[in-house]
């Protein structure tokens, strides 16, 4: 029998995660759970949404001892790292989610609750904290590191030793500079080109982004 699972979020992010998990076989998904009252007792691909997280310590009780992050970012990552707190607090745990169609080097380390998307890249040396995504498409070159509950959203590239601090975002198609550190909490803007260091909290964009 194939280890079950709870899916935190049922947005369109959960749908790329239920996606993924389906691609791999290796997961049953028993149930969705989301904040938003309006969707309980309704289906996503096919799974009941049967309440709000608050539901996480039942789901325990039955047995179910894996959840994934389904909620994505636009911007700040709060929500995700507070979701997955929130579970480990429950007795769950998490698990790395690659898809078949990502490209890893064995020569990284991936923590647990993070997800590879199909077309995702990760070269030799990267090392990916907890609760990382690393959208589709998305190119992490050597020896980046990612720290917890970062968002690399879909097309973004990284050139090497970049280092992207706890809960940063870095928005769709942006490009990083080698070497480059962006700090805690940062938001990188939709197609910035990243030249400098980013300061923690600081949103930038642009080209060059500031
Ligand atoms: C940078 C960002 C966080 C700013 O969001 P915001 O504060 O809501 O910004 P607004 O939409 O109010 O725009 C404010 C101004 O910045 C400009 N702007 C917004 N995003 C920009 C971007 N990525 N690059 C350049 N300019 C941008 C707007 O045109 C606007 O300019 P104006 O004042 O001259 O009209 C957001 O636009 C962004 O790029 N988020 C990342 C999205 C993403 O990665 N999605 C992935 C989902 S998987």
């Amino acid at each position: 029998m194939k280890p079950r699972c709870v899916i935190l979020g049922a947005g369109g992010h959960a749908k790329v995660v239920l996606d993924c998990l389906e691609a791999t076989q290796k997961m049953e998904v028993a149930a969705v759970l989301d904040s938003n009252p309006k969707l309980w007792g309704q289906e996503i691909l096919g799974i009941p949404i049967r309440g709000s997280d608050d539901l996480l310590t039942e789901i325990f009780r039955e047995g179910i001892r894996l959840f994934f992050v389904g909620v994505g970012s636009i911007r700040e990552t709060t929500v995700r790292q507070k979701l997955y707190e929130k579970a480990l607090t429950a007795g769950l745990d998490s698990f790395a989610l690659l898809h078949p169609k990502a490209i890893c080097s064995p020569r990284t380390q991936i923590g647990k609750g993070s997800l590879l998307c199909a077309g995702a890249v990760l070269n030799v040396g990267v090392v990916l904290g907890q609760n990382v995504i690393i959208n589709t498409g998305a190119i992490v070159d050597h020896d980046c590191r990612i720290d917890n509950h970062v968002h690399i959203a879909p097309g973004v590239t990284l050139s090497g030793s970049v280092w992207v601090q706890t809960g940063a975002h870095v928005g769709t198609g942006a490009s990083v500079r080698q070497n480059i550190i962006i700090g805690k909490g940062a938001v990188v803007g939709a197609g910035a080109v990243v030249v400098k260091n980013v300061p923690a909290g600081a949103v930038v964009k642009g080209i060059p982004a500031r």
